[in-house]
């Protein structure tokens, strides 16, 4: 256990920027009913044209945000990378990649999104560093036992010569989770353990410096006036390595064993968030918020949203769900039990991990196979498997109006704002995910969500990049001119306009009760009220439903007017006199 103490609070050194100050306790508390956008730097907007997005980038697409009605960004890795996994192989945690801009750019960045009234939440990535971390090559460098091969989990390999990995243990990414080094005297040497890619080694956090270096990670953006924190692999931090070397883990197979399993969601973990909070996010006023990514079993999930801890969690239940009312309503139920432990929910449809959900709700289901997978055999297909995109738009845009009812927080992806489809005919050759690169073909991976984001219909880059800038290393489709932004803002219908008036509409509606109340009316239809007497009502089954009478404050289809029927794959907002108790 550390034994550092608390500092003092701490005011930022040059006081580059300042927070945007909403009237208390909302200071406080934003994170709980925030809507956070994610932006994944490399692919949102590219000020200086080489192709690849940046931070100047995403200045200049404040106004986007402010007119989206965002309450946070989240901004997915932006730190010196080799790009082995889209940034998440993290060179230097306490610098910006140079082809992103500097740190000068950040700042005015942050100074840009606080003046609009945006938050801003920064990846950090404690689980691992990237093969090219001053840390890691000094422990390339430095013998077997030593303190640099100390900070990584370093292991002798088995058989003669140590030929085999020290465990027949699994990467996420394919593979084995054993990469062997050659020593500096040129023989084969010691294995690093890697849960993700071998260019991800991962951290020994049993070590008081590993520790100690995150920390300081933390205080360096939290004193350039980042709000909050998104912690990626949250549950894989602590790992008991040494005791499990000879038994077959599926790193893949998370959320079992609850508290035991030698490489997932250890209790132990906790008291690294512990630290988190207590030396660091509370040390700010106001404190920094956090968000865990942590794929842990639900009846676990309280644990990473503790307010002595990081405070908040990531619930994929509603992200990992299929067109299916059932399910939504069980996934949905579980993420309410959330808001029990003193966190608040969060819901999320579509990250950078995920196939878009507006592609996904049209992919035919699959028997036995989850949405989420189904979806991803679609993307491996080139998108030639069936489809119904439309179909897919039409449930997504229903989606919206589902997911921004519930109380809690909402995260959203960068481009759904635009009804964006998955880029599923990527050329194999341009693919980019460590997924799809170790997959031997077998998958296609992440890249069709990560294509640069079309903001004009001005060719060769759709606004994304300058006129003569060049391209982005994943071209983007013929078809991304006609979704683009400028195409649609202000075009009454349109999925950017619908974005828009719900949020607003969200914004005035939400009250600090997060009651909810289940009308349960009709099979196949998700029919909500919220306090303030406004309800929502989502038509999943293959029928029309009567709408309940009352002021029709917003529909996902034009077609729906108030007191008529809700088509399937709809949603709509609805005031019911009485419901207020007026
Ligand atoms: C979760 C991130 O969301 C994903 O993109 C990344 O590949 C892994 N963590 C490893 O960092």
């Amino acid at each position: 256990m550390s034994t550092t103490t608390a500092p003092a609070r701490r005011v930022p050194a040059s006081a580059p920027v300042t927070a945007p100050t909403p009237a208390a306790p909302q200071a406080r508390d934003w994170w709980r009913r925030a809507v956070v956008y994610q932006v994944y730097p490399r692919s949102f907007a590219d000020a200086d044209g080489d192709g690849l997005g940046d931070l100047r980038g995403i200045t200049s697409r404040v106004g986007h945000l402010a007119a989206l009605g965002v309450d946070a960004v989240w901004l997915s890795p932006f730190y010196p990378s080799a790009l082995a996994d889209g940034g998440y192989d993290v060179d230097d945690h306490r610098a910006v990649d140079p082809r992103l801009g500097t740190l000068e750019d950040f700042d005015a960045m942050v100074r840009a999104l606080h003046a609009a009234g945006i938050r801003v939440v920064v990846d950090v990535v404690p689980n691992h560093t990237s093969d090219r971390h001053a840390w890691f090559r000094e422990a390339l460098a430095s013998p077997p036992g030593s303190r640099a091969r100390g900070r990584y989990v370093f292991r002798d390999g088995r058989g003669p010569g140590g030929d085999e990995p020290p465990s027949s243990w699994r990467s996420i990414f394919g593979g084995s989770a054993w990469q062997r080094v050659v020593e500096a005297d040129g023989t084969p040497g010691q294995w690093y353990l890697h849960i993700f890619a071998p260019e991800q080694p991962d951290l020994d956090w049993s070590e008081e410096e590993v520790r100690e270096d995150m920390l300081e990670t933390l205080r360096f953006w939290a004193d350039r006036g980042v709000d909050g924190f998104r912690v990626d692999v949250a549950h894989g931090l602590v790992k008991d390595v040494d005791g499990h070397l000879d038994v077959h883990v599926e790193i893949l197979d998370t959320g079992i064993e609850g508290g035991n399993h030698p490489l997932w969601d250890r209790d132990e973990v906790q008291e690294v968030y512990a630290q988190w909070r207590r030396d660091v996010l509370d040390a700010y006023d106001p404190p920094r918020s956090a968000v865990a990514e942590a794929s842990v079993h639900p009846d676990r999930r309280a644990r990473y949203a503790d307010p002595l801890g990081l405070g908040q969690a990531f619930n994929f239940d509603l992200f990992a769900c299929g067109w299916d009312a059932g399910e939504m309503r069980r996934a949905i139920d579980g993420g309410l039990a959330q808001m029990a432990a003193g966190s608040s929910a969060t819901w999320t449809l579509s990250n950078h991990d995920s196939v878009r959900h507006t592609t996904r709700f049209g992919v035919p289901p699959r028997e036995g196979v989850g949405s989420q997978e189904a979806a991803k055999a679609w993307v491996t297909s080139d998108g030639r498997d069936p489809v119904d995109l439309d179909l897919g738009l039409r449930r997504a845009r229903a989606a919206l109006l589902l997911e921004l009812a519930l109380p809690g927080a909402v995260y959203l992806y960068q481009g759904e704002e635009l009804g964006l489809h998955e880029v599923a005919d990527i050329p194999w050759e341009a693919v980019e995910d460590p997924i799809a690169v170790r997959s031997g073909g077998e998958e296609k991976g992440r890249d069709g969500c990560r294509v640069a984001l079309p903001w004009t219909q001005d060719w060769p880059t759709f606004g994304f990049g300058p006129e003569d800038g060049a391209l982005p290393g994943m071209r983007q489709p013929a078809w991304f001119g006609a979704v683009s932004a400028a195409v649609q803002d202000g075009v009454p219908g349109s999925t950017l306009e619908l974005y828009r008036a719900a949020l607003r509409r969200r914004r005035e509606l939400t009250t600090a009760d997060d009651a909810l109340t289940w009308v349960d009316d009709a099979p196949g239809v998700l029919h909500l009220e919220r306090p303030g007497g406004w309800r929502s009502v989502t038509n999943l089954s293959e029928v029309d439903v009567a709408l309940p009478a009352g002021e029709l404050l917003l529909a996902s289809d034009p077609a729906v007017v108030a007191g008529g029927a809700l088509p399937p794959g709809t949603s709509a907002w609805v005031r019911v006199p009485g419901d207020d108790g007026r």
